[in-house]
């Protein structure tokens, strides 16, 4: 049977949720395709990448055409086709400060790295006709898209037009048999999240309102990853992987009715 083939871009180090994802679908087959954003992430990123078979990295920073080409490139000419794409990017320079504070500046460069990146190579994967009938691109949201979640700041509007793109996406590649996802994991102390005012206490909170008392692992979400781009019926759609955390609203039992 033919190896399915995974370009996963978004691995930082061990604990970055691209990692868990590429992890569970190179142990369900899958050949992994990775990027690495630079050389200081290099020794990092290949901590990951040894394990699941990964020969050759490419850099790749989102905005640069000659990188995106160089991956199309050796695609082609490896005769891969894409059966999935994960995205698992995001940056907001100005995460830290509050929402009214925020530049367009920054608001836009991070509307272009965390979400519109994902259209951007999409679409220079279709172009090359690189994706397969059946194949599954996905992406990571988070449930500050639609609440107000404090410290989540700029990201939140973000990962609202990121779940939007979701959808139009997933309108327009539909006759083409390619689908479009999001998972909406819990929070999960990565590179990225470490850079979110409050995080700790978050994760704390987080935890303490699931009904399952825990948060969801890298485990969890690679299993769910592998699960929807599996599932030729699941498109367009945006999956809550938080072990229920954010369907409670905490109300303190210890006060007077
Ligand atoms: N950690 C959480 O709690 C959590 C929860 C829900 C959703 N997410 C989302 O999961 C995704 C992965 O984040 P993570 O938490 O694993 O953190 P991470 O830091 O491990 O991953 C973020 C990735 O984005 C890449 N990146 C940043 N700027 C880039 C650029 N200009 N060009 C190319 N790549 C760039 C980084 O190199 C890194 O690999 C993000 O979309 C994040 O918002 C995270």
């Amino acid at each position: 049977m033919r190896k399915k083939n995974a370009l996963v871009i978004g691995i930082a180090n061990k604990d970055s949720i691209s990692a868990g994802i590429a992890s569970e679908l190179y142990s369900n087959g899958y050949n992994i395709i990775a990027t690495c954003l630079n050389e200081k992430a290099l020794p990092h990123v290949t901590e990951v990448t040894n394990r699941l078979g990964v020969q050759t990295l490419f850099p790749f920073q989102v905005g640069n055409e000659k990188q995106l080409q160089d991956i199309v490139f050796y695609l082609r000419e490896k005769g891969l086709r894409l059966d999935t794409f994960v995205h698992g990017i995001a940056f907001a320079s100005e995460i830290k400060k509050d929402l009214h504070n925020v530049t367009w500046e920054s608001f836009k460069e991070s509307i272009r790295i965390s979400a519109f990146s994902m259209v951007e190579i999409a679409a220079a994967l279709i172009k090359a006709d690189l994706m397969n009938p059946g194949s599954c691109i996905i992406t990571l949201s988070y449930i500050g898209s639609h609440l107000a979640v404090e410290g989540y700041n700029m990201m939140g509007p973000v990962k609202n037009i990121l779940e939007s793109l979701v959808r139009g996406l997933a309108s327009e590649l539909g006759g083409k048999g390619i689908r479009v996802n999001a998972l909406s994991p819990g929070p999960v102390l990565t590179r990225a999240a470490s850079g979110i005012k409050g995080f700790s206490g978050l994760l704390e909170t987080s935890k303490t309102a699931s009904p399952l008392d825990r948060t969801a692992t890298m485990e969890d979400i690679g299993k769910m990853a592998y699960e929807v781009i599996g599932n030729p019926s699941i498109n367009g759609s945006v999956y809550l992987v938080d072990c229920g955390s954010s369907v409670i609203l905490p109300v303190p039992m210890d006060q007077e009715p």
